[in-house]
């Protein structure tokens, strides 16, 4: 049956959950404040690159299912309410900043009723939900059915993830609100997908530990591949040799310029924050190192320029890609585009080229020379870095892209190359935690 469904909050993840929800033929309203966001999606169109995604929106769109607006005012009192407002990293560089949380908890007071149930999908420090539940039912003079759903949807098979979980997390205080979710969610229930029902905090807590995993696993790698580069070992062999291991399992384990994105660095380092507060910092100091070891792949880079090509200065750098991972325009922390940052720092002429995400860097990076055309962007350049592992960059015939650039020097960032073929047509290659350059 058709629940009465708003989204608050239309960025990445609300509004794939907003068509998400019409997929399964629900009845959807989409709140965000930002009245370009809004108008953009009543055209059917979204404001980031998201494979699949317009498509489905506009298909909503033309059935009815789906509208969206800036105000909160609703002719009808929805049954459920998803939270998927940002949580970003506070200008501490700390924890998270849960004030949109807070704000859109508070609009949202005018416009719920009793049988209202409010969902938490935004990632937030443990112990954030009850806070909100207290804060709210205090303005709203009722008590307020809140409940907490983490969302797992990776960027670039958003939608795909959206409607085809691994699971479902639903924590809540009664059993009414997990009811109500149980409803909205029955279509993907019915097809067996899990449904692991816990308590609030524990809900809360799973998208960060989840995260926190995440990034430990890719940080680790990297960790072997700067014994291994110091020691003659080969990072790439070694993944391939204890992921066959069912316990370690090879995905996530493939070293290069380690993770970026608007989830994983924030979630780790909020994670932190909220630890220390609950007086068990020491628990998760780890990830401290987690994320320095991230950051120090991206240095490492720059060093290994430096390496080669001596004084950066006027030297002429290519960056490929720019997005934190393909199949996305979401620069956020992108390892890719703070290299290139690093080095148009250090003094050097750093063009990039990324298949979608140049449009979003706008005029925000003066210091980097967009260039849009793959050919065009080689020409003449002195060092190639692939920081993004677009398919588009894994097909390159490194012969003639050899003719196009000045010196065939290439850092394969991301470990995707095939480094024969790339030798065999005369470059040197530098693969990141790998003994083979020539
Ligand atoms: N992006 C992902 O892949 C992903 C996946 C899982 C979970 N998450 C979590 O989901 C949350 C949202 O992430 P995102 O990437 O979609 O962020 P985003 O920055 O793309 O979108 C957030 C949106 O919320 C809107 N907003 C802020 N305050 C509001 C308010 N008071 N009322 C209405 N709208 C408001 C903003 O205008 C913006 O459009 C975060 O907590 C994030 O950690 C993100």
């Amino acid at each position: 049956m058709a629940v009465k469904i708003c989204v608050v909050g239309l960025g990445y993840l609300g509004s794939t959950h907003a068509v998400s929800m019409a997929n399964l033929g629900h009845d959807v309203i989409g709140i965000d404040l930002d009245s370009a966001k809004v108008n953009l999606l009543n055209a059917g169109r979204v404001s980031f690159y998201e494979p699949g995604l317009e498509s489905s929106l506009q298909e909503s769109l033309s059935r009815g299912l789906v509208r969206f607006q800036t105000s909160f005012k609703m002719a009808e009192t929805p049954d459920v309410v998803f939270v998927c407002v940002g949580t970003p990293e506070s200008a501490s560089h700390k924890s998270a900043d849960t004030s949109h949380v807070f704000s859109a908890g508070e609009s949202l007071t005018n416009v719920i009723s009793r049988d209202t149930v409010v969902v938490g999908k935004s990632t937030v420090p443990v112990g954030t939900a009850a806070l909100l539940r207290e804060r709210m039912s205090a303005v709203a003079g009722l008590p307020v059915h809140l409940a907490w759903n983490p969302e797992f949807l990776r960027e670039g098979t958003a939608l795909e993830d959206s409607l085809n979980p691994d699971r479902i997390v639903i924590g809540s205080w009664d059993d009414y609100s997990s009811q109500k979710l149980k409803e909205v969610y029955k279509p993907i229930l019915d097809r067996g997908t899990p449904l692991v029902e816990v308590d609030v905090p524990t809900a809360e807590l799973v998208k960060v530990a989840a995260n926190a995993f995440l990034a430990t696993k890719v940080s680790f790698i990297n960790a072997m591949a700067e014994v291994a580069e110091v020691s003659g070992a080969d990072a790439v062999e070694l993944a391939k040799a204890i992921g066959y291991d069912d316990r370690i399992g090879n995905k996530f384990l493939r070293n290069g310029i380690g993770f970026g994105g608007g989830c994983l660095p924030k979630d780790i380092r909020g994670f932190v924050a909220r630890a220390e507060e609950l007086g068990v910092g020491e628990a998760v100091s780890f990830l401290r190192d987690v994320d320095a070891i991230n950051q120090r792949r991206r240095a490492w880079v720059v060093t290994l320029a430096e390496q080669e090509l001596g004084e950066l200065k006027d030297r002429k750098i290519l960056m490929l890609g720019l997005s934190f991972k393909p199949e996305t325009d979401d620069m956020r922390d992108s390892p890719a585009l703070d290299i290139a940052l690093r080095l148009a720092r250090a003094g050097a002429k750093v063009t990039v080229h990324d298949p979608v995400a140049l449009h979003a860097l706008g005029d925000k990076h003066p210091e980097l020379i967009g260039e849009q055309d793959l050919s065009a962007a080689a020409m003449d350049q002195e060092l190639v870095i692939l920081g993004t592992e677009w398919s588009e960059y894994k097909s390159i015939d490194p012969a003639s892209f050899g003719d196009l650039v000045a010196n065939k020097l290439i850092i394969d960032g991301r470990n995707v190359l095939d480094v024969a073929s790339w030798q065999a047509a005369g470059w040197r290659l530098i693969a990141l935690g790998r003994n083979v350059h020539n």
